[in-house]
């Protein structure tokens, strides 16, 4: 079975002793995490390294970073590099959510540049892709998003490829509290693994983890995830309450 994911975006959001509680709180839920279920934290970068020390012994957690620069080091103010990640135990990290798109202005052909480096320093990228309102409006969201995975995936080997986690969200529903239907998410999440099927054939295809984003919460998660092509979740509102977010843990296949 493809690798089931509930990933934790709690974004510009809590400070450290809030971290601190959500953290002795989520430890002390209990998951039945087996080999194909794990679990994803990403949290601000200031809390990377606690949080890592936090679930170092914990089977089944990763901390991923929000963000990394497309640059090895250098002259970048304000910049995270990936090797600093790794060096502090980090081996996730988001690439290309649409709040670094569209109010950072960060493109397909930059976000190609960060999985590429990424994967150079070992890391799983957790590559987000996913269409505005008006496109959903149009009707031609499989195209923009084929688009977005072409121009910033595709440069990559199947060897590379298999090790990208893929989040798909609609950014019409990231906190807007307007959920894609399960059909919605199913039909794009299906059309994301044709696509890739096309591209490195269907073996790898299949064993790639397509997570879902956009307004997941505890009371829709079960609904969403057992759609067969969605392979867990990428949460943020609902990432930051510890209950709620275990709850959408236990939601995973
Ligand atoms: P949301 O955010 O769950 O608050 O809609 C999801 C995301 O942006 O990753």
């Amino acid at each position: 079975m493809r690798k089931q994911i509930a990933a934790a975006n709690w974004k510009m959001n809590l400070n450290f002793s809030q971290a601190q509680a959500f953290i002795t709180e989520l430890k002390s839920e209990q998951f039945d995490i087996t080999d194909h279920r794990s679990v994803v934290l990403a949290v601000p970068a200031p809390y990377l390294q606690f949080t890592t020390e936090a679930f170092k012994e914990v089977a089944g957690f990763s901390i991923a970073a929000q963000n990394c620069y497309a640059q090895k080091s250098g002259a970048f103010t304000g910049e995270i590099s990936v090797e600093m990640l790794t060096s502090i135990g980090v081996h996730h990290v988001i690439i290309g959510h649409s709040e670094r798109r569209e109010i950072f202005g960060e493109d397909n052909a930059l976000l190609a540049k960060k999985v590429d480096l990424a994967l150079e320093f070992g890391m799983t990228p957790i590559f987000c892709c996913g269409e505005p309102l008006p496109v959903r409006e149009a009707g031609t969201q499989n195209d923009f998003v084929a688009e977005q995975l072409k121009a910033s995936l595709y440069q990559l080997t199947a060897e590379q490829m298999s090790k990208v986690v893929i989040a798909y969200e609609p950014i019409w529903a990231i906190g807007t509290g307007k959920t894609a239907t399960s059909e919605q998410a199913q039909e794009m999440h299906a059309y994301i693994r044709s696509q890739l099927a096309t591209q490195y054939g269907q073996a790898l295809a299949d064993g790639v983890s397509i997570l879902y984003g956009g307004s997941v919460k505890a009371s829709n998660a079960v609904e969403i995830f057992q759609q067969p092509d969605v392979d867990g979740g990428l949460v943020g509102g609902a990432s930051l309450i510890a209950k709620e977010f275990a709850a959408i843990i236990r939601a995973l296949k």
